[in-house]
């Protein structure tokens, strides 16, 4: 199966900003095929890629029966229609999950839907997930590998306390993380000694993108990650992170 990165941290965090910036990072290394996940219902990750999203895996679920042709069965159904979900883009391809299912029981797509998605993953090098903050994709199972985890704080107190607790919930999953890495983002200093002492107890690594003023006005004019500049100061800071974890 292919190598599973996947991004948690509060809203507002820089999430999806630093996932498609490791989607130019991996295109840039030629390592294709590459999956990219945006497992968050709010999303913005397509923009920041550049592509135009017609339809969720959301959609699917909660139309897979009322639309499956009698003579089909619900996996072929499914696997039909995920596939006409996947966009292809320039050098990757992007599945957008879109909300977690509501009240109503989906178990018996759900199933068909985890399966699928693992076979799905294995035609893919890397699979980069953008995840929302409750990680509820995970916690139902439709995503169930990491690689690599990199949590994104901000760097008050309250932010690194929100990075725990995104810890703690992954920890609750059965799910175990090869490699755990705290990013703080938006960073002006390192945060002090005992603090990341303690932090180190839960990350192997923690790593500070720092803040670039020009940078944040990128989502804000709709710009994608492909037309930023090589010297862009976020992009040169956080390509030197990637180089060093990811394998
Ligand atoms: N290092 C940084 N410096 C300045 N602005 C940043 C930085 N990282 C992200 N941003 C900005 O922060 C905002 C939120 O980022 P986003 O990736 O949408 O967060 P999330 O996906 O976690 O909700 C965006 O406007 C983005 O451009
Ligand atoms: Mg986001």
């Amino acid at each position: 199966m292919g190598y599973f990165i996947v991004f948690a941290g509060k809203g507002g965090t820089g999430k999806s900003t630093l996932a498609a910036l490791t989607v130019k990072y991996l295109l840039s290394k030629n390592v294709k095929p590459v999956l990219v996940v945006d497992a968050d219902p709010n999303f913005c990750l397509p923009e920041l890629l550049a592509v135009k999203v017609r339809e969720t895996l959301a959609s699917v679920r909660d139309g897979a029966m009322h639309n499956k042709p009698e003579t089909m069965s619900l996996d072929e159904w499914l696997e039909i229609r995920i596939n006409s979900v996947i966009e292809e883009a320039e050098g990757f391809d992007l599945l957008v999950m879109g909300r977690p299912e509501g009240s109503g029981c989906y178990c018996a797509v759900n199933n068909v839907l985890k399966r699928i998605i693992r076979e799905i993953a294995d035609n893919y090098r890397y699979i980069v997930v953008d995840n929302e903050a409750g990680m509820e994709h995970i916690s139902r199972g439709l995503l169930n590998k990491i690689d690599l985890l990199f949590i994104i704080a901000t760097p008050a107190k309250s932010g690194i306390q929100a990075a725990l607790r995104i810890d703690e919930l992954i920890r609750e999953t059965n799910i175990v993380p090869q490699k755990k890495v705290l990013i703080v983002n938006m960073a002006f200093n390192e945060i002090e000694d005992s603090q990341k002492e303690q932090l180190l107890k839960y990350f192997n690594k923690i790593h500070y993108v720092f803040f670039d003023r020009d940078f944040m006005k990128l989502s804000e004019t709709g710009r994608s990650v492909f037309n930023i500049s090589e010297n862009e100061p976020v992009w040169k800071n956080f390509k030197k992170i990637l180089e060093e974890e990811i394998e």
